[in-house]
């Protein structure tokens, strides 16, 4: 009981303060949440046509291949956030800043309410690991779903959904946390999560979270 108290005494802490170092410059403030409460889906529908949003996420926002991510059923604001960061090259993709370039923040707050409202695909579940559901406070790692839902499911406006995401795209994606390479996360917190996490524990992460592997057809 003290310890699930600790716990999530620990959680609202890394989730309100507690600020690191290398901030990303995108930063919350009530007209951001507004714009993205107002997204009108229709129009994100008409977006993501002209952009062709669908040759590399899907006709629905569920990838056709495991190293690109899903964004169907994705919690609106962090989609907001993650085009955001693409655009101001805290996240580093040359294949989203090129997209990301030609998008107001209007169309971004669209397009996110579109791609949530998309059903994602269900997630492979295998095993159930500890780090999921007890965290390991040796290494002060909290439990995934304290953050990301008890399904994965995303929560509030800034953890992102996990389930059912593409399995390479997991994968690379927590690798470039423990390396530093992706550190648009505020306050560092997967990044400090990722870094002592090892290979075997990202997998076997990643084979809970993760949607099956697309399979390959020739075969
Ligand atoms: C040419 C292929 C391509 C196109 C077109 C494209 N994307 Fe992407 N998208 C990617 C790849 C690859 C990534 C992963 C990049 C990375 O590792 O950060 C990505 C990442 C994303 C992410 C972050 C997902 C996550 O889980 O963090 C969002 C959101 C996104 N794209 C939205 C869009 C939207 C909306 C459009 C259309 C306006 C679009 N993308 C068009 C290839 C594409
Ligand atoms: C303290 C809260 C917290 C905990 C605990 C946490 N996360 Fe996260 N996670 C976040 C936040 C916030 C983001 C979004 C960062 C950003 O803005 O890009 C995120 C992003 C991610 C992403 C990127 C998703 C994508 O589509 O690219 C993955 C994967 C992920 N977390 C996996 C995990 C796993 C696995 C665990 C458990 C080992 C975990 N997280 C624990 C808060 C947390």
């Amino acid at each position: 009981m003290m310890k699930k108290l600790s716990l999530t005494l620990f959680a609202c802490l890394l989730l309100n303060g507690a600020a690191i170092a290398d901030e990303p410059g995108f930063k919350w403030d009530r007209a951001t949440l507004k714009l993205i409460a107002g997204g009108d889906a229709a129009k994100g529908k008409q977006v993501a046509k002209k952009q062709k949003c669908s040759k590399c996420h899907g006709d629905t926002g569920v990838s056709e291949e495991d190293d690109t991510p899903s964004i169907a059923g994705q919690v609106p604001s962090y989609h907001f956030k993650q085009l955001m960061d693409y655009q101001s090259g805290d996240r580093d993709s040359r294949t989203m800043a090129k997209v990301a370039r030609k998008l107001t923040r209007e169309d971004m707050s669209d397009l996110a309410a579109h791609f949530a409202a998309q059903k994602p695909e269900p997630a492979m579940k295998q095993g159930k690991p500890m780090l999921v559901y007890e965290g390991d406070m040796q290494r002060l790692l909290l439990p995934c779903n304290v953050c990301h839902g008890k399904n994965g499911e995303g929560l509030g406006f800034e953890v992102p959904a996990i389930a059912g995401q593409k399995i390479e795209h997991f994968i690379e994606t927590m690798e470039a946390f423990k390396e530093g390479d992706r550190e648009n996360d505020h306050y560092g917190r997967m990044r400090f999560i990722a870094e002592q996490l090892s290979e075997d524990e990202i997998e076997e992460l990643a084979n809970y979270y993760s949607a099956k592997p697309v399979e390959d057809d020739d075969s």
